[in-house]
Order: C-alpha cells, then structure tokens, then sequence
C-alpha cells in the first residue's frame, strides 16, 4: 500500500538520521509531552529546551502548574514569547484537575476542545502519549506533503489545507502500535525540520525523493507556492 511505502521509509530513514535525544522524547508523559508541544508551537528546539527543563522542574506534573498563580508560569515563560501560549496552558492545566480529575484526555476531539490545542497539537499528544493513530499537520508537515504530491495553491487556502488533512491521514501507517506511531509522527517532524526545509531542501538525503513530485520534476524552489497577494 502506498501509505506503508511512505510510513515504512520514513520510519527506517529516522532510526538511523532522526533525532533521538530530545528532552521530551522516549517518555509517554502526556503532560511532559503537552508542555513540549506548546513550546514547541511558535518556537524553535534549540530556544525550547532549556524552558522546557526549567518549567519541568518547577511543575514536574499538572498539580502544582494548576494550583500556581498564572503570574509564576509567566515568569518562566519570560523570553519564550507569545504568552498567551503561558496563560492557555496555565486554564488547560485548570480544566484538566477540575473536569477529568487530573487525567489528561485521550481522543483527540476532546484534546482539541482545551485552550491552546489546535488540531495538529492535539494529534501530536494523541500520538506520542497515547499511540493513537492520528495524523499531525504543522507547517513542515505540509511542506513535506505538498512537495511529496505536487499540490498547487497555498496552504493557508482551507480548501488546501482540507486537502492536506485528507492525504495526511492517508499516509498513516496501518500497524497501529504506539511505537510505530511514535516513530512515524516523529519521523515526519525530523523530515522537515532537517531535510526538507524551505530553502535548499537536501533531498539528495531524502527517504522519499524517488516518488517526490517536486524532487522529480525539479519543482522543489516553486513549491509550496508562496502566498497570493
Ligand atoms: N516540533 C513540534 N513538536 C516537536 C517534537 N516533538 N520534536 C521536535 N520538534 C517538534
């Protein structure tokens, strides 16, 4: 099946170039995973990391985030900027104790119903903590896709962005254990974090370029399509 071919490379092409040491990584914390994704959102890994071990080591679980004035998770936000990121986590970790007892939602359409929790975010949880199939679809992933499928438009058109939704889910591997899950979501991060990037993608690297329709028809500087003004 097509998905398995992709899955498949994608996955052999991260255990052996992928990223493997991230703080947030090899744990199924949702909470630990939760605080990263947030971060993560608007901000680059390098900036992200030493946040992440500080906040961690402040509120090392979702009790005392929720029990902590909003003032203090602002405080250890201060240079990570956009603070509302601060402030939805600081309600989230609210409703979480108040409405689920503590426990972090599992199914994705609950997840996304939290301040803060975007489609994309709330896959990325749904896939690292809980294994569930679901498909991520930041900003990379989409550059990936349309590359991959040779898709004309903009991605910020929701008729696109529908369309990427579609073929996302599409790709997913059909084993379903939280390992390949895991694997998979994080192989797709990797890919476009290190190898296909906006500019001078490398795809001479690429588990995917013999079926890339940008790589095969030289279309990696023209997609995705910039912005229509
Ligand atoms: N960007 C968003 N989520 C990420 C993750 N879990 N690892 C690396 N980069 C990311």
């Amino acid at each position: 099946v097509e998905s398995d071919f992709f899955a498949g490379r994608l996955i052999r092409w991260q255990l052996v170039y992928g990223r493997h040491s991230l703080p947030w990584q090899g744990i199924s914390d949702p909470y630990a995973i939760w605080i990263s994704e947030i971060m993560l959102q608007q901000t680059q890994v390098s900036t992200v990391i030493p946040y992440y071990e500080r906040f961690m080591t402040v509120f090392p679980n979702i009790a005392p985030l929720a029990s902590a004035p909003v003032e203090e998770v602002l405080t250890l936000w201060s240079g990570l900027g956009y603070y509302s990121r601060g402030r939805n986590l600081h309600r989230t970790a609210r409703m979480i104790m108040e409405q689920y007892g503590g426990a972090f939602p599992q199914d994705i359409a609950t997840l996304q119903r939290l301040p803060g929790i975007g489609r994309s975010t709330a896959a990325a949880i749904a896939a690292f903590a809980f294994g569930k199939r679901c498909t991520i679809l930041d900003g990379n992933v989409k550059r990936i896709l349309i590359r991959y499928f040779g898709v004309n438009g903009h991605p910020g058109e929701r008729m696109i962005e529908e369309q990427l939704w579609q073929l996302a889910e599409g790709l997913l591997p059909v084993e379903e254990d939280h390992k390949t899950i895991a694997s998979y979501t994080q192989a797709l991060m990797d890919l476009g974090a290190l190898v296909c990037v906006r500019t001078q993608p490398r795809c001479e690297h690429c588990p995917l370029q013999a079926d890339c329709y940008a790589y095969q028809n030289d279309l990696t500087a023209v997609l995705p399509a910039p912005k229509p003004r």
